[in-house]
C-alpha cells in the first residue's frame, strides 16, 4: 500500500447506513476542492453484476470472478460519482434498497473485502490534494493510518425520516412506511455490525459526530472545522 509521507490527505468517515455520510462528504469535497470516494458503491456495483448474471450471493468463486473483471474495467468518474462497467454506465442501479441489501450481503465474504481492498485505496490515493473516503471500516481496515477519522452517526429515528425524505421526495409518510425502513436500516446496520471481518465499527481514534439534531450544513461546517483544528487544509 502506498502510505508513503508523499500520500494525499486521507479523511476516514465511517458510519451506520442512512447516516449522511455520502451528502455530507460529496459537499464538503466539492468546498475543499478534494476527491470523495463512497467506497459502498463498490459493493453496491458488485452486487448489482452478480444479480444481472444470477450469481448466487454466497458462491464465493463466482463472485471473485465478477470482482476481477470488475477492477478490469471498472470507470469511475470522482466528479460525478458515475460508475462504468463494460462500457455501461450502471450508476442508476447501484442506489436502490435492494443493491444496499444485496452489498451488505457479500460484504460479510472475506474473499470480497479482500479483493476490494486495494481498489479503495487505489481511488483515493488518486486524489492530487485529499480525499474523504467513506464506508464501514475506512477508519479501520482501508486506511489505519488516516489523517483524520470520523464515525458519523444519527439515531434510527431521524435516519428513517432522512432516507423517506429522500425516497419520497419531500412528501409525509405513513407511519407503516416510516417502521419499514426503520426495520430495513436497523437489519443493514446488525448484519454490517456482527459480521467477523471488517465490522462497522467506531475506530478508537475516530472523532464520534453525532448529527442527530444538525442540519446538514452544520454538519459540513463540523467536518470542515474538524479538518482545519487538524491543520489539513
Ligand atoms: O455505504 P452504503 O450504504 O452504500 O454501503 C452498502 C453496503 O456495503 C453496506 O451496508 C456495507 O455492508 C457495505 N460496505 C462495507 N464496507 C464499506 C462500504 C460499504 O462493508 N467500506
Amino acid at each position: 500500500m502506498n502510505q508513503s509521507k508523499q500520500r494525499c490527505i486521507i479523511v476516514a468517515v465511517d458510519g451506520p447506513a442512512g447516516s449522511g455520510k455520502s451528502s455530507v462528504c460529496s459537499k464538503a469535497c466539492k468546498r475543499l476542492g478534494w476527491t470523495y470516494v463512497n467506497t459502498g458503491f463498490l459493493y453496491r456495483a458488485v452486487a448489482y453484476i452478480c444479480r444481472q448474471r444470477q450469481v448466487a450471493l454466497d458462491d464465493e468463486q463466482a463472485i471473485g470472478t465478477v470482482i476481477d473483471e470488475f477492477t478490469k474495467s471498472l470507470v469511475w468518474d470522482p466528479e460525478t460519482q458515475a460508475v462504468w462497467f463494460q462500457g455501461e454506465n450502471i450508476s442508476g442501479h447501484l442506489y436502490t434498497d435492494l443493491a444496499g441489501k444485496d452489498a451488505s450481503l457479500i460484504a460479510k465474504n472475506p474473499l470480497v473485502r479482500s479483493k476490494l481492498l486495494p481498489l479503495q485505496r487505489d481511488l483515493a490515493l488518486r486524489s492530487p490534494v485529499g480525499a474523504i473516503v467513506d464506508g464501514r471500516d475506512i477508519g479501520t481496515v482501508v486506511f489505519p493510518d488516516a489523517d483524520l477519522k470520523v464515525f458519523l452517526t444519527a439515531s434510527i429515528d431521524e435516519r428513517a425520516r432522512r432516507r423517506i425524505h429522500q425516497l419520497k421526495d419531500g412528501e409525509v409518510a405513513s407511519s407503516e412506511e416510516l417502521e419499514t425502513i426503520k426495520a430495513s436500516i436497523l437489519a443493514r446496520d446488525t448484519q454490517d455490525a456482527a459480521r467477523g471481518v471488517a465490522p462497522l465499527i467506531q475506530a478508537d481514534d475516530a472523532i464520534l459526530l453525532d448529527t442527530s439534531h444538525l442540519k446538514i450544513d452544520s454538519t459540513i461546517e463540523k467536518l470542515i472545522e474538524l479538518i482545519q483544528e487538524k491543520n489539513l487544509v
